[in-house]
């Protein structure tokens, strides 16, 4: 089942592969995220789960770290130029035990249904005190255009009229995160769990946004793997 989820998901990638922007600008509140969470460590080896174009990836090694991006579709890592890429599923990484200093995965697990087998893996291949960087959406967030609505469901909503990633009769959906449960979760297998709810563009001039910050879309979540040096 997991896999014909994963063929459907890298065929929609594969298809829509136009609608996903290669550029991301420097003041962008999610590549902010991942930078402010990045261990202090030259040059660290970054391993970046659904990388897509690599617009991540690119601003990462501009600023020292070595990044290895991995995505499902073909399609979009055609358009990963420069970076090292591959092929794969982050539900079975390719890489040996304890090899990278962080992971990071922007807007990536929510197309994925369960995560768990990427949680193990991620926690596999990240060294004793390596970090995982976690972006996605906030399934307790309210729309930014319409604010008194909760963004699941106009989400909900727009997927039964076809007008999101997914046809409206497929199984297959983006699954968002309640920021706790999510916590909780990760806090079976890793340490010094944070949340940060990140404030985007369209957000910024209501005032919920500003003083409610459970209520934005866009949430990071970090996470280390044990065992670091003190
Ligand atoms: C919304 S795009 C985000 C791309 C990139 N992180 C960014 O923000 O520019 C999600 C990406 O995750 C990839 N993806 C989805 N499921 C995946 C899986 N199981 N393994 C690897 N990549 C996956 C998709 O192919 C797609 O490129």
């Amino acid at each position: 089942l997991a896999s014909l989820h994963e063929a459907e998901v890298g065929a929609r990638f594969d298809s829509l592969v136009d609608r996903f922007k290669r550029e991301l600008p420097a003041s962008d509140a999610r590549l902010d995220a991942v930078v402010r969470n990045l261990p202090e460590i030259k040059n660290p080896l970054v391993l970046d789960l659904g990388c897509g174009k690599g617009r991540f990836a690119r601003h990462l090694e501009a600023r020292g770290a070595k990044v290895v991006g991995l995505d499902l579709s073909a399609n979009m890592l055609r358009e990963a130029t420069g970076l090292s890429c591959i092929r794969a599923s982050a539900r079975q990484l390719p890489f040996c035990n304890a090899c990278f200093d962080v992971v990071i995965a922007v807007e990536c697990l929510e197309h994925i249904h369960p995560i768990d087998q990427v949680l193990f893996e991620s926690r596999r291949v990240l060294k004793p005190g390596g970090r995982l960087i976690i972006v996605d959406k906030n399934a307790l967030s309210m729309n930014a255009q319409r604010p008194w609505l909760p963004s699941v469901f106009v989400k909900w909503i727009d997927e039964r009229r076809g007008l999101w990633m997914y046809p409206a009769d497929s199984q297959v959906r983006e699954h968002w995160f309640i920021p706790n449960r999510f916590k909780r979760q990760l806090a079976r297998s890793f340490e010094s769990i944070s949340i940060d709810y990140l404030m985007t563009n369209q957000e910024l001039n209501h005032i919920l946004f500003r003083y409610l910050p459970v209520t934005r879309l866009m949430t990071c979540w970090t996470a280390t793997v044990p065992g670091g040096r003190a």
